[in-house]
């Protein structure tokens, strides 16, 4: 198979992220992160360019992957870039029925299918809206997200790591 994307907010990218991430790539030939640009989320903690810059440092290791911003419909950004599925992690049975829902509706919208990797289990608690609470609380995150986004955590929280 070809080229697949794996979407998302990506604010920030936690070990739950790369491991699908990680996953997709030895599957694909070509993965394209796409990181949407959401004008709802108006409180995003980081930038557009600090996810696509830590997104790039933590897949790094992986020559297959492209990290791009999309607005408007995934499934129109899919087509723009001829991608052929659309790659998601399912964490529990509460993320199944909303993810089940877009699924069905992108592939009835233009026939791209979604594939589930099961998350790891180690990471099935993790979302980055609870990574950045903990972190903002300053909670220790360091086994839930890669060590630069640790530290650009602690930096924003003024941690104080570095
Ligand atoms: O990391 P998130 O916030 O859970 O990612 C959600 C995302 C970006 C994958 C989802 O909201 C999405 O695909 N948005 C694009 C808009 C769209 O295509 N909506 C119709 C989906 S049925």
């Amino acid at each position: 198979m070809a080229t697949a994307l794996c979407p998302g907010s990506f604010d920030p990218v936690t070990n739950g992220h790369l491991d699908i991430i990680e996953r997709t790539a030895r599957h694909f030939e070509d993965v394209i992160v796409a990181v949407i640009r959401n004008p709802q989320k108006s409180q995003s903690l980081f930038t557009l360019a600090e996810r696509q810059e830590m997104l790039h440092e933590v897949t790094a290791h992986l020559s297959n992957i492209k990290i791009e911003f999309f607005k408007g419909l995934l499934v129109d950004f899919a087509k723009d870039h001829g991608a052929e599925a659309i790659v998601k992690g399912l964490r529990a049975v509460s993320d199944f029925d909303y993810e089940l829902q877009m699924a069905q509706m992108n592939q009835s919208l233009s026939g791209i299918d979604t594939f589930f990797i099961s998350t790891s289990p180690g990471y099935s608690f993790l979302s980055s809206s609870l990574v950045r609470e903990v972190a903002r609380y300053g909670g220790d995150v360091s086994s839930m997200v890669p060590p630069l986004v640790a530290k650009r955590l602690a930096e924003r929280f003024g941690g104080g790591t570095g």
